[in-house]
């Protein structure tokens, strides 16, 4: 064995232990299910900073809000500074008081905020009350204050000054959710970071500690409320049994201020109620509501309110009795009314039959088609939730024009913090630059500015409401979200929606300083790569607004471009050999187009003005079509495709120079990602670049597509036990195929060809979850490499899910050296192989 291979083996034994969680015990396991709330230590001229902080603390009031307040203010001071703060006597000393505006009034009416403050919005100020130095942390409402301790504290945290302080701050909209969509038996759909927080078994978990770390989370970046359960809801989430186990979620997030919500089923009075029919303008079924609501709470006082998905993707709807979802959603909403409560009812409302031969058909019209006509007929306590864009949470999507179709009604944005369509935490991909041009968008509503982020604030119209809603989905894995980056999306998330105008490149930075550290290389590393993150994302997935390209029909994960095409669920592309785009003009297309208001439907109807990244969304063009870019539109395809998988590499690259400057664990876990998300980079950028080569016979002008010369195949390879295979669809293989053993081993060997050297090679196989297959690498019969192939890929054959790669970095070779991979089978999965790649090792 060669010292290189010697060391190289260590380390990835020392990397296994890692993975299995050695590395992730103790102090740095808590760190990150702290998340941004870790308080590390403030060190040297940091902390001396803060040294004139009062030492005492003055809670005016007592609750449980406050009392989180008073806990939070006292555990960030003593982690940062090391100082343990005192109770102090009101305004005898110098003191930090919290306490809400009312009672600051009573001790000292002469703090009077330079302008009024609304609910949840707060008050941080330094002052001299009866000659004593204060900081004074006030607002109208408990959870306000609660809010500005974590907002001081982040301030620290980051290194700000606190004294002299004088800011009041006032969030943009003033309802901000989180909506999970976990189920009954523990799973979570479209959650990638392990079991439910709050149910196991059918029940809800005996011990809900996480359920009140995740509300702390929340309630530092100012969400007020939670939907616990799927949208695709089951009925027994409200049944009278249960409703005393939602209590006790309820009650874990009380202290933090948050609101518990649950999905219903609408069906539910029949189910539950053993009524005829959920027919919304039924008299028992509309009494059947407000009973449960009335119950509801008797138990919970608090209750946030309800999500309702119907009528969308085979969910039971007001349709099965001809009536509109406004009926629906004002029969339950008027329960709901005397108690306070909301009800969010979804405009993802679509017929997933539709005929694809049919031209004219747009999944994409829907929401507008069905819920502009209601506009007016909703209840002031209901929120129209409206995903962003007009399909599901793709890559790229124009922004929904339904935001800019109700007047009338209360409307909130759904925006998508679990990756289901974005790589689902194994691929890095920073959310809140999309979020921001999307909340940016100028809608042009009645020829005015009317940006998407005051409109689903309410503020255009004068609404009494308006939301931002985000699909969290954490789970019960350490860090929440699975990859350790991926929780910038949550940070992102809330603070996004505490105020739209702060800029992407301020809350990945501030997100950076809280989790990491204030070292300026690793903030303007990781910075820069979450900021990178999406476009890469974009680049290396679907084109040019052509949807993720994904497989539609099974995990939304890797590639699988004509899962979307030929189908009833309307998520089309049209790509044919000479062009590719839907065409939604309303002079020759479905008409989508016309959904929005003049200037922005003009800017989409003309295909010479839409925007490249959005053409394919609006428009049906040949292949040779040239973007404002210059380049054609195949050429871009194969270009951003290679430019996106080499971004991808450089992610690995940019995180490679922080090995000493992040903590070892979180290091290793984030590098393995990383390198993972730059195999499967190649992976979406072959399949997508072939297939778009082979349907439209155009080859690359740059001759990268289809001519891999480092590549060997492994079906060319001398096979001893192993058979090949198709794979399908065929574009997720390299050369259509791969190889399968149906023995206890099988051998796949080649001749090595090339100039003698250091070789750096990568080993592509098949990971699928139905089996843990071991391979071995030989070079001249010595092992210099092995595996187990346990990774928990979302796919049960081989295929662009489950695609993946070993990377041996550096073998010394030979003219005529034999390179052998042994595979032995386990479970289902046959140790499937699909090439091996060899570089020289300085490339
Ligand atoms: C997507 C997602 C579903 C989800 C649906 C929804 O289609 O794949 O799992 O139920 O959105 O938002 O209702």
């Amino acid at each position: 064995m060669f010292p290189e291979l010697r060391m190289r083996r260590l380390h990835s034994v020392l990397f296994a232990i890692l993975l299995l969680g050695g590395g992730r015990e103790g102090a740095q396991a808590e760190a990150s299910r702290d998340a941004w709330l870790r308080y590390a230590r403030l060190e040297g001229a940091q902390r001396t900073k803060y040294e004139s902080l009062p030492a005492n603390l003055v809670v005016l009031g007592d609750s449980a809000v406050l009392r989180s307040a008073q806990g939070e203010m006292i555990r960030g001071v003593k982690a940062m500074t090391g100082k343990t703060l005192g109770a102090g006597k009101n305004f005898q000393e110098k003191a930090i008081i919290l306490g809400t505006l009312a009672e600051i009034h009573t001790a000292a009416p002469e703090l009077v905020p330079p302008h009024p403050i609304g609910p949840d919005g707060f008050w941080l100020l330094t002052t001299q009350v009866r000659g004593f130095d204060c900081l004074i942390v006030t607002s109208p409402t408990e959870r306000g204050v609660l809010y500005g301790v974590f907002a001081f504290l982040s301030k620290m945290a980051r290194g700000e000054n606190v004294s002299p302080l004088n800011e009041l701050q006032q969030p943009y909209a003033a309802t901000r959710w989180v909506d999970q969509w976990d189920n009954l038996n523990g799973t979570i759909e479209r959650g990638y970071a392990g079991p439910s927080i709050f149910f196991e078994k059918g029940s809800v978990r005996p011990d809900l500690t996480r359920a009140g770390e995740y509300a702390r989370l929340l309630a530092s970046i100012g969400v007020t409320g939670c939907t616990v359960n799927n949208v695709n809801a089951d009925p027994r989430i409200i049944d009278d049994s249960f409703l005393p186990q939602l209590a006790r979620i309820a009650d874990a997030f009380r202290p933090w201020g948050v609101q518990l919500g649950v999905s219903v089923d609408l069906s539910s009075p029949k189910v539950l109620g053993n009524l005829d029919s959920f027919d919304p303008m039924e008299p028992p079924v509309i009494a059947w509501w407000r009973t449960k609501v009335d119950q509801i709470y008797r138990q919970i006082p608090d209750f946030g309110g309800f999500v309702v998905k119907a009528d969308s993707e085979g969910r039971a709807g007001p349709s099965s009795y001809g009536r509109t979802p406004a009926d629906a959603a004002n029969v339950i909403a008027r329960a709901l009314k005397p108690h306070g409560g909301v009800l969010f009812y979804r405009a993802f409302v679509y017929d997933h039959h539709l005929d694809w031969r049919n031209l004219k058909n747009d999944r994409a019209r829907a929401a507008y088609d069905i819920f502009h006509p209601l506009d007016g007929k909703f209840d002031d306590n209901v929120i129209v939730q409206i995903k962003y864009g007009p399909i599901d949470f793709q890559a790229r999507e124009p922004v929904s024009p339904l935001f800019g179709g109700l007047e009338k009604t209360n409307e909130g944005i759904e925006l998508q913090i679990t990756q289901e369509y974005t790589g689902q935490q194994r691929h890095l991909v920073f959310l809140p630059t999309m979020w921001k041009e999307i909340l940016d968008f100028d809608l042009r509503v009645n020829g005015e500015r009317t940006p998407v982020k005051q409109l689903v604030a309410g503020k255009v119209f004068g609404r009494s409401a308006g939301a931002f809603v985000g699909v969290a989905n954490v789970g019960m894995n350490e860090n929440w979200l699975g990859h350790p980056l991926a929780l910038a999306n949550l940070y992102g998330f809330g603070r996004l929606a505490w105020d739209p105008n702060l800029s992407a490149e301020t809350i990945a930075a501030e997100w950076t300083r809280l989790t990491f550290a204030d070292d300026p290389v690793v903030v303007k590393t990781i910075t820069g790569m979450l900021l990178a993150s999406w476009h890469t994302y974009e680049n290396y997935t679907g084109p040019l607004g052509s949807q993720t390209l994904t497989d539609i029909l099974g995990s939304h994960y890797g590639p699988g471009i004509e899962s979307s095409e030929r189908s009833g669920w309307g998520q089309w592309h049209r790509a044919d050999h000479e062009g590719i785009g839907m065409d939604r003009t309303v002079a020759t297309g479905t008409g989508y187009a016309g959904q929005y208001p003049p200037a922005i439907r003009d800017l989409y109807e003309s295909v010479q003005s839409t925007p490249d990244e959005l053409l394919l969304f609006f428009h049906h063009v040949p292949y040779t079509y040239r973007l404002h870019s210059g380049k054609t539109v195949i050429q871009h395809i194969y270009d951003s495709h290679y430019e996106g998988a080499e971004e991808a590499a450089d992610f690995v690259r940019q995180w490679k120079s922080l090995s000493h400057r992040v903590p070892d664990a979180l290091y290793t876990d984030v590098l393995a990602r990383l390198e993972y998300q730059a195999g499967h980079a190649i992976v979406w950028r072959d399949a997508i670049c072939n297939w778009f080569l082979r349907t439209s016979g155009i080859p690359d002008a740059k001759g990268r597509v289809g001519n891999h010369p480092d590549r060997i195949e492994a079906e060319a390879m001398q096979l001893t036990g192993y058979t090949a295979t198709d794979v399908t669809p065929w574009e997720n293989a390299s050369g259509g195929k791969g190889i399968e053993c149906a023995k206890a081993s099988c051998d796949a060997s080649f001749h090595f060809d090339r100039a003698a050297g250091a070789y750096e090679m990568d080993v592509q196989y098949f990971d699928q979850n139905n089996g843990e297959s071991k391979f071995r690498v030989f070079v001249r019969n010595r092992q210099v490499d092995e595996w187990i192939a346990s990774d928990h890929l979302p796919a049960t054959k081989p295929g662009g899910d489950s695609s993946t790669r070993r990377r041996i970095p550096s073998l010394i070779l030979r003219p005529g050296d034999e390179i052998r991979i042994e595979g032995i089978p386990d479970g289902e999965e046959h140790a499937p192989l699909d090439y091996v790649e060899l570089h020289a090792a300085s490339e």
